[in-house]
């Protein structure tokens, strides 16, 4: 709990500097933070999609992020969903996908499928 907006700023400094995460003992890896950063633009802070991408998924929808799962919501991601969402292939490592992809789940309360808690575990 200490230093919050010290974890603020080095979360900021970490998605700005893009591939470079830092995992340690003090994990800088803010899923809101890189929700907000990279996809909040198209689908809304709250998950709904901002008038300006109205056919962009609705991510504080349950059934559809239920539906999905979280391998699906990482491959989205990844490849991207051509024309309009970006793939962000390399943007993310492992750790900062799974963080981001549970922080997408939390905008519906979707339980998905847990991810392992963190500590470099990369499904396949
Ligand atoms: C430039 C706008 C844009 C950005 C930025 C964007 N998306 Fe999307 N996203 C879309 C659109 C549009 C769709 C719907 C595509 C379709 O209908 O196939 C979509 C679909 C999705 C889906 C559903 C995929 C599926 O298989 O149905 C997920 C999950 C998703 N986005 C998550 C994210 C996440 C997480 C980020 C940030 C890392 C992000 N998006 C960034 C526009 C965007």
């Amino acid at each position: 709990m200490r230093g919050s907006h010290w974890r603020a700023a080095l979360a900021i400094t970490v998605v700005v500097s893009g591939c470079v995460d830092t995992v340690g003992p003090e994990r800088a890896i803010d899923g809101q933070q890189l929700y907000e950063n990279y996809c909040a633009r198209c689908h809304g802070v709250d998950g709904r999609p901002v008038p300006e991408q109205p056919q962009a998924r609705d991510l504080s929808n349950r059934r559809i992020v239920d539906t999905l799962g979280d391998e699906a919501i990482s491959v989205a991601i990844r490849m991207g969903r051509p024309p309009t969402m970006p793939a962000f292939r390399d943007e993310f490592t492992e750790a900062s996908l799974m963080v981001l992809v549970a922080y997408v789940r939390s905008l519906s309360g979707s339980p998905g499928s847990r991810a392992p808690d963190a500590g470099g575990a990369s499904p396949p």
